[in-house]
Order: structure tokens, then sequence, then C-alpha cells
């Protein structure tokens, strides 16, 4: 079976890889570039429901609030937004959105149709410097939340400060700390320099939701992928991808992905809004790509035939999940 009908199923291993992506694998574990230490093995082999509960209780929202070193002596707790990104969009009856949409960037979603069925959700999430403008038949227009790198706020080429991809919406920022979560070391030497500008931008626009994923949320998340997977995973932060999958999971009822697990479309084509080709945008090489997919599958909640036409998958809102 093709890598893709694998992921289709939920069964996946890195031998399934080309030898140029599997050689780039390795060298990513044997850099261990953020000191992680691969304690939890992998027990027996949980069933969706099990996996819906650990992902619940495990991989908590959580947010740098400013209340901790060394933020909180550079006065974050008065800069980082009033309200937890938990409670920003809470309605009376508790929940927050009923349906959302997740909008990879693949180049598989080219020539989807799928705009109309992703504007009709009530909240949409996108990712770093995707664009809707001349995509909109496939993509969609409507942007609740953009997730974005720590490249986006530092490197100039983004134009992160006068893009209007980046205003009227909710952004969550996020860069990877040491496994052990050290903040201080964090502050001092992250992958990419976000802080700067984050407060700068904070300043500028105070009305805008800012928030910067904690560390430890992101690391929980990388446990609980290599905790359900029997192969040692690279070391590295989950793609954007999956943390935005799970951020919705705990804001909505219900939540769509589009072209996660790719559909029939399936290409090498990295971005639907750049002409650049690699396979591991789609596979992964520094992000344990191919492990969250799997995952992810394993919860899918949607048939097989909205993964082919769509690159669908259908995931339950935590909020819904009783454990
Ligand atoms: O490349 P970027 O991280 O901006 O893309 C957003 C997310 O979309 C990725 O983190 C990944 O989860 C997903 N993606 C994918 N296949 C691609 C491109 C992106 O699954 N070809």
């Amino acid at each position: 079976a093709s890598v893709i009908q694998r992921l289709w199923r939920g069964h996946v291993s890195a031998d399934m890889l080309s030898p140029r992506l599997q050689r780039a694998m390795k060298n990513y574990m044997y850099a261990n570039k953020h000191h992680v230490s691969y304690k939890r093995r992998h027990r027996a082999a949980l069933s969706a429901k099990e996996l819906l509960c650990q992902m619940k209780a495990q991989a908590r929202l959580r947010t740098v609030d400013g209340w901790e070193q060394p933020f909180s002596s550079l006065g974050w707790a008065r800069l980082v937004p009033p309200l937890p990104l938990e409670e920003l969009y809470r309605q009376q009856d508790g929940s927050s959105f009923k349906t959302c949409a997740v909008v990879t960037s693949a180049g598989a979603i080219l020539h989807s149709g799928l705009g109309k069925e992703i504007d009709m959700h009530d909240a949409v999430l996108r990712f770093n410097a995707a664009p809707t403008e001349g995509y909109e038949r496939d993509v969609g227009n409507k942007t609740t939340i953009r997730i974005i790198n720590s490249q986006i706020l530092a490197n100039p080429n983004h134009h992160f400060n006068t893009s209007s991809i980046y205003k009227n919406v909710t952004l969550v920022a996020w860069d990877p700390a040491p496994y052990t979560v050290n903040l201080q070391k964090w502050y001092e030497s992250p992958d990419y320099n976000l802080f700067g500008p984050y407060v700068e931008h904070r300043k500028l626009h105070p009305g805008q939701p800012f928030y910067i994923l904690h560390p430890s949320y992101i690391w929980q998340l990388w446990d609980v992928i290599q905790g359900n997977t029997q192969e040692t995973i690279q070391p590295n932060p989950p793609s954007s991808g999956f943390m935005g999958i799970v951020l919705m999971m705990a804001l909505c009822e219900q939540v769509h992905v589009y072209e996660y697990i790719p559909s029939t479309r399936q290409t090498d084509l990295c971005h639907y809004h750049e002409r650049y080709y690699d396979a591991a945008c789609t596979l992964g090489a520094y992000h344990p790509l191919l492990y969250e997919k799997s995952l992810i599958q394993r919860i899918n909640m949607g048939p097989e035939s909205d993964l082919r036409r769509k690159g669908r998958v259908t995931l339950p809102g935590f909020s819904t999940v009783d454990c």
C-alpha cells in the first residue's frame, strides 16, 4: 500500500518514507536539539475513546500568562490579553464554537472547491503565512484564529507588522523551548526571537487577542504522540497543524480538519500558495508529522470517503467527550 493509503488506515512506519526523508529524520534524532528525554514507552494500543480522553486530560490548552519568571518581572501579566484564550469566545452555555474548520496549507487543497464548505463553520483556523486572497474557491476566506511560528514574527520577509493576513484575527504564536520547559533559557535563546516583536505588537494593538503557546503545552502534545506510537519519533515539537487541531478541539464542539491526512489530490506541492515541492511538508522531517497524522486518523470519526474526496477528518470537541 502507498504511504497515503496506510495513513488512511492509521498504520504508519518510518520505513515507508524515502531514503532521503529517513536520513533527515535520523539526523534530527542524533541532534536532539531540544534535549528531549524518551521516558514514556509505548504500552498497549488505546481505543479511539481512550485516546481522546488521554488527550483531553493531558493536553490542557495553556498559553503564557505572564505570572512566571522571567515574564513576571518583565511586566507580562499586564501585557498579555486580559482573557485567557479558552475564555475569549466562551458562550453562556459554556462552549465556544459549535463547528470549526482547521485548514492546513497543503498543496492538495488546490482545486478542491472546498471554500464554501469551510466558510460555513463558526470558526476557521489557518496557519502561518497561508493567504485566502486569490484562493477563496478552494480554502474559503474566513479566518478566526491564525497559528504562527516564531519565524513569522522574527523574519522581516513575512511583513508581520503590515500584512493584512495578521489583522482582525486572533493570533497564537509558538516557539520551541527546551524539553525541560526552562522558561529562562527559552527567553534567552528562542529558536527565532519572537519575544521582542510580541511585546511591540501587544503595545501597538492591545485590542487584538494575541497569545503565545506555553512550551509545556507543546511538549505535552509531543508526549501524547510518542506515548501512543511504537516507533521513536523525532525529538522536535509537533507541527503547527497538530497544535491547531488540538487547540480547536478545546474550543469547539466539532472540528473538521482539511488536507492534513491527504485526499486523492495528494501532491508533493508543499503549500497551495507557493511553487515549492517537497514530500517532507506532507510526511515530515523535522516534525513528527507522519506519527501526528496517524494519531489523528485513529480518532477520526468521519468516513473514508470524506478522506478521499475532501481530505477531511471529523473530530469531537473535548467538551462532548465523556471520560
Ligand atoms: O508549512 P506550515 O507549517 O505553515 O503548514 C501548516 C500545517 O499544515 C503544517 O504544520 C502541517 O501540519 C500541515 N501541512 C501538511 N501538509 C503539507 C503542508 C502543511 O500536512 N503539505
